[in-house]
């Protein structure tokens, strides 16, 4: 595990963004594995600046994102497909056919599910997988539980994440109470992860998610058994360790 340490958001969002303008750069035609939430926003609009100076291309490179609501669809304006089309496959020249978030208005989600996880295999699997992580110690939306699911699948959303995500939505009763997520196989099999962490609220969780036993109580700790894994967090994420 290497652990970057950053000054502050906006140092964390260069230092994660050089990280995966590095992997589009070694590998044109990488299969990038995305995140949303307010982590990797300026990680974004740092690969967005690197695109419009002539830095980045973008036309080879393929992407799957980690997680759906399920019941918005792409036109939401909380959806992760409008988080992605917005902040940033608008703005640089990624073929949108290339682009994978999960299927939130599927009738039947237990099929896209399975559709989604063969399609990351026929993707030939994730170079770089980016995460945030979630007070509770989620990674995409793999709420703690008894046991690691392994693939992608249908989730309810534990009440301190509909807490936590409440503040993008015009009141808590609006946010979704289950989406679909990838799963932790799918996530651990990326050749490369990269963990975006900012903010004093998440020292706590980022210290036992490192250092603490791996369980699935705390999902993001299976981290320290990946073999290339990154952690990008600032000063005030690392305050504790
Ligand atoms: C959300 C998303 C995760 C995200 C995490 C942290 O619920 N499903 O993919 O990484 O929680 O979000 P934030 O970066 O806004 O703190």
């Amino acid at each position: 595990m290497n652990i970057i340490r950053a000054r502050d958001f906006e140092d964390m969002s260069m230092k994660a963004a050089d990280i995966v303008s590095a992997q589009v750069k070694r590998k044109p035609d990488s299969l990038l594995g995305l995140a949303t939430g307010g982590s990797v926003l300026g990680l974004y609009a740092n690969l967005t600046k690197d695109y419009e100076n002539g830095n980045l291309d973008f036309s080879g490179i393929k992407t799957v994102n980690l997680d759906e609501y399920i019941g918005l669809d792409g036109v939401h304006d909380q959806s992760y497909r409008y988080y992605m089309d917005n902040n940033l496959f608008n703005h640089v020249n990624i073929k949108k056919e290339n682009t994978h978030v999960p299927n939130g208005m599927s009738r039947d989600p237990g099929i896209e599910c399975e559709r989604y996880t063969n399609l990351i295999e026929k993707l030939g699997g994730i170079d770089l997988q980016l995460l945030g992580l979630g007070l509770n110690g989620h990674i995409g939306f793999n709420e703690p539980g008894i046991v690691f699911i392994k693939d992608t699948h249908v989730v309810e959303l534990d009440e301190s994440t509909i807490k936590a995500n409440a503040r993008f939505f015009a009141e808590e009763a609006r946010v979704p109470g289950k989406a679909i997520t990838m799963g932790i196989k799918n996530i651990m099999n990326a050749k490369k992860i990269v963990l975006c962490v900012s903010g004093k609220q998440k020292a706590g969780i980022l210290k036992t998610v490192l250092f603490g036993d791996v369980t699935p109580l705390v999902p993001g700790s299976i981290l320290q058994f990946h073999p290339d894994f990154t952690v990008v967090a600032d000063e005030e994420a690392l305050s504790v360790i």
